[in-house]
């Protein structure tokens, strides 16, 4: 059967132009810093976000723990929504990791404002944990693919400056931001402290993220790398690959939205399933599911059964993601099978 896979955007495979890149990769020992691939990505990216210096580490969730690590120390408190992928999906990572506790900010979508980082920072007295970092996600994963408005993270910014607090970005899908929101990257990045970004979603790499920022914070980075066992060798093999995702999967990512779009518009108007279009700003779609259709991992199971993949993210609530290896056809065909749930 010809699958349907909209389970994520990390299911991407290397095409044949990007393995023929990887195939032809200048290598070296990065951990000695001489891959001469890796220190071309990480240039590139660091010009990219207007920042002094960048990291290529395995994947987007070592990014993160790593920025995190580098930013606080134990005892410290991270502000971020309520839905932070850094907090709910790597493994309690900044429990464990970096000795943080979370405060929790419950932003519709995934965004929130200056005035909820206000309402969360602790006294600076011996009693409390110490606000030391705030976390944006942008886009935000479980807010539907929510992209986060320039002047709310410049408001951001600027609390987080005046409270000497580190503004980490988790930009795992900040390339669908900058394409749906017509912005450069360096429009977001230079309100940041860090930001880090996938090159293994949507770009369509096989592995790979980066983390950018200051020379000291990339240093300290640099070093918790290794402590996490993230320090790679001759990795320029997949620089290469992040490389060529650059170089021609940015502008195509509006493909990917156009397909979410018409998913989301195909699934509002049909019974049983809720979903307000407007919500889809990227490449990910967010739906209810009515009672009467069963629980969402019924509808799920049975969307499978005709050869479309997505997943079950709540009792009633089902994701799809669209992504550079999901043509216009098998969109149609993905519609046509919630046709046949919701009338059949
Ligand atoms: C917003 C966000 N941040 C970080 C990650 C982690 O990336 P990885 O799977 O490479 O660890 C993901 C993965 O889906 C994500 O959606």
């Amino acid at each position: 059967m010809n699958i349907v896979d909209l389970r994520s955007d990390t299911v991407t495979r290397p095409s044949p132009e990007m393995r023929r890149a990887i195939a032809e990769a200048e290598v070296g020992d990065d951990v000695l810093g001489d891959d001469p691939t890796v220190l071309r990505l990480q240039e590139r990216v660091a010009a990219m976000f207007e920042k002094p210096a960048a990291l290529f580490v395995p994947s987007g969730s070592m990014a993160n723990q790593v920025a995190i690590r580098a930013a606080t120390e134990p005892g410290d408190e991270i502000i971020c929504d309520v839905t932070t992928h850094s907090y709910n999906y790597e493994a309690g990572g900044p429990a464990a990791l970096a000795g943080c506790s979370m405060a929790f900010i419950p932003g519709p979508r995934g965004i929130f404002a200056a005035a909820d980082v206000a309402a969360c920072l602790r006294p600076r007295n011996s009693h409390f944990p110490q606000s030391k970092m705030v976390i944006v996600e942008n886009t935000n994963n479980r807010g539907g693919g929510s992209i986060w408005p320039l002047e709310r993270v410049a408001d951001i910014q600027k609390i987080a400056a005046e409270q000497r607090l580190h503004l980490h970005m988790d930009g795992a899908r900040l390339m669908n931001a900058c394409v749906a929101a017509r912005r450069k990257p360096s429009d977001y990045t230079r309100l940041v402290d860090s930001v880090s970004m996938c090159f293994s979603k949507g770009l369509g790499a096989p592995i790979g993220s980066i983390l950018a920022g200051s020379k000291p914070f990339v240093e300290r980075a640099h070093r918790f790398r290794k402590m996490f066992g993230g320090g790679m060798r001759q990795v320029g093999i997949l620089a290469a690959a992040a490389i060529y995702a650059l170089d021609h999967n940015v502008e195509r990512l509006a493909e990917d939205h156009r397909h979410a779009q018409q998913l989301a518009e195909a699934i509002a108007a049909l019974p049983g399933l809720r979903l307000d279009p407007r919500d889809v700003e990227t490449n990910i779609v967010i739906f209810e599911i009515e009672p009467r259709l069963g629980t969402a991992e019924q509808f799920v199971g049975r969307l499978r059964e005709r050869g479309v993949w997505m997943f079950a993210t709540g009792p009633t609530k089902v994701r799809a993601v669209t992504h550079l290896d999901v043509s216009g056809e098998q969109i149609s065909r993905a519609i046509e099978a919630f046709r046949e749930l919701c009338h059949g």
